[in-house]
């Protein structure tokens, strides 16, 4: 298993680029299940979750041809010959959750599905129980057997249906479904993401007729079939924020360019609050710190609110603070596993419930950790970013799931940093000796 070595102590200086949105391109190629034309996805991010879901449309019977660099870090899925009986794999998706967006696209189009259960995970039960009741309102009948959901309808109905909780790709999967519904489903207390957004443009550019995307009630009027498109995948708002996290805890000064201020404004009104500036122009965000910051209270919430996605980075961020912050995790039960190993460095941190009390400034010092998920892995390497001595970052899997060469990017506005351990893994997924 790839690790990574961080030495600590440089500000991070210059222009580091965003890729884009893991979280708006997975749903956005489920979408291509929608129909029997091509789908093209161009910002299309070089990270392991694509290529999960790659080999998941892959075993469902479609074509996916996926290229980075000079082809644009774009792809190019096909689904007209969709296998009838189509199923997502237990292998598949214990490893990305997301892989349940597919659930609603294919009992939409091809009228039958099954899909594992996801499981338990990291960070908490997270069920996927609003997506099937959605489902069964537009009249498919779910059964549940050896841990797997079964789908079945003629076709879809519109329905009206209101999300108990706000979730995100529950949002998602009900509105691609609805797409194909015979007639007009209105949902509502949606989740307002950007990522919901795009993916309804999308789906808009494929024909399809949705109307209140990015507000809390979404109006999908159904049709019969929906054709190709081309979509540019919107920009990571959480590589985006990790990164200005990394420019404010080093006391640096960093244009994160080609991200979109107003998907992270929560944030960035949080980090203004801590003392660091923050200049947003045309092409993204120049953060500046002098590395002297104040402590805030964080709550995270569904967007617009400061996203549990930033909650581990900002606790990073927290340590090296003046004064107490506390962080409260109100969207996921069990998501302060970073803490423990902030505290292994030198952090202090009492976990009581659902908050997270950081007393701060606290001096970090390199030590061997952990990654436990894709953003803790992240809050690890903004501590080490600062720790005095070489912090080694061990399961950095993880990370790779969700930031394209985070290294390379790190590097090249001045962190000391490299990976070492078996190579090739990152982006095929097999393990191989080194
Ligand atoms: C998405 C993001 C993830 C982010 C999360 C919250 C993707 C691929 N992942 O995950 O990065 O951390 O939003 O912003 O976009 N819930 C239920 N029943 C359901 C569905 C969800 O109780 O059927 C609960 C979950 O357990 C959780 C809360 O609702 O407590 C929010 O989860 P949800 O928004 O669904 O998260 P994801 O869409 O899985």
């Amino acid at each position: 298993m790839d690790k990574f070595v961080i030495r600590g102590g440089n500000p991070l200086l210059g222009t580091v680029r965003i890729s884009g949105a893991k979280n708006a391109a997975l749903p956005a190629m489920a979408a291509a299940i929608l129909t029997d034309e091509p789908v093209i996805l161009e910002n299309i991010p070089d990270v392991r979750d694509i290529q999960t879901e790659r080999k998941l449309l892959m075993s469902l019977g479609a074509e996916v041809e996926l290229g980075y660099g000079r082809a644009h870090h774009r792809t190019t899925i096909n689904c007209k010959n969709l296998s009838t009986n189509p199923e997502a794999a237990y292998e598949v998706v214990k490893t990305m959750r997301a892989s349940t967006l597919v659930l609603g696209p294919l009992v939409a189009r091809m009228g039958t599905a099954r899909v594992s259960l996801p499981g338990g995970c990291a960070i908490g039960a997270r069920p996927i129980d609003l997506h099937i009741k959605g489902l069964e309102k537009m009249g498919a009948v779910i059964t549940q057997e050896h841990g797997y959901i079964e789908a079945k309808t003629d076709r879809l109905k519109g329905a009206q249906i209101n999300f108990d909780k706000i979730t995100v790709t529950g949002t998602e999967d009900l509105m691609m479904a609805a797409t194909l519904a015979d007639g007009e489903t209105i949902m509502e207390n949606c989740a307002r993401e950007p990522e919901v957004v795009d993916l309804a443009d999308l789906l808009n550019k494929m024909g399809a007729k949705i109307e209140g995307q990015g507000t809390s009630t979404i109006r999908i009027k159904g049709v019969s079939k929906l054709h190709g498109a081309k979509h540019r995948i919107i920009p990571d708002r959480i590589e985006a924020g990790t990164f200005i996290i990394a420019g404010a805890l080093t006391g640096g000064d960093l244009m994160v360019s080609g991200c979109d201020p107003r998907h992270i404004s929560a944030l960035l009104q949080k980090l203004e609050e801590c003392g660091v500036k923050i200049r947003t122009t045309g092409d993204g965000v120049r953060v500046m710190s002098d590395g002297n910051l104040q402590a805030a209270d964080v709550n995270t919430e569904e967007h617009p609110g400061f996203p549990t996605d930033m909650q581990a980075q900002f606790m990073a961020l927290a340590t090296q603070a003046e004064g107490t912050s506390i962080i409260t995790e109100n969207i996921f039960e069990n998501r302060f596993m970073h803490a423990q190993e902030l505290v292994r460095m030198g952090a202090n941190i009492k976990i009581e419930g659902r908050r997270a009390i950081v007393r701060g400034k606290t001096q970090l010092s390199s030590a061997a950790v952990l990654a436990s998920d894709l953003r803790a892995s992240a809050s690890l390497v903004l501590a080490a970013l600062v720790a005095d001595g070489e912090t080694i970052i061990d399961r950095v899997y993880h990370i790779d799931r969700g930031y394209e060469n985070i290294e390379e990017k790190l590097r090249g506005v001045g962190a000391q940093m490299k990976r070492i351990g078996e190579m090739l893994p990152k982006k095929m997924g097999v393990p191989v000796a080194g």
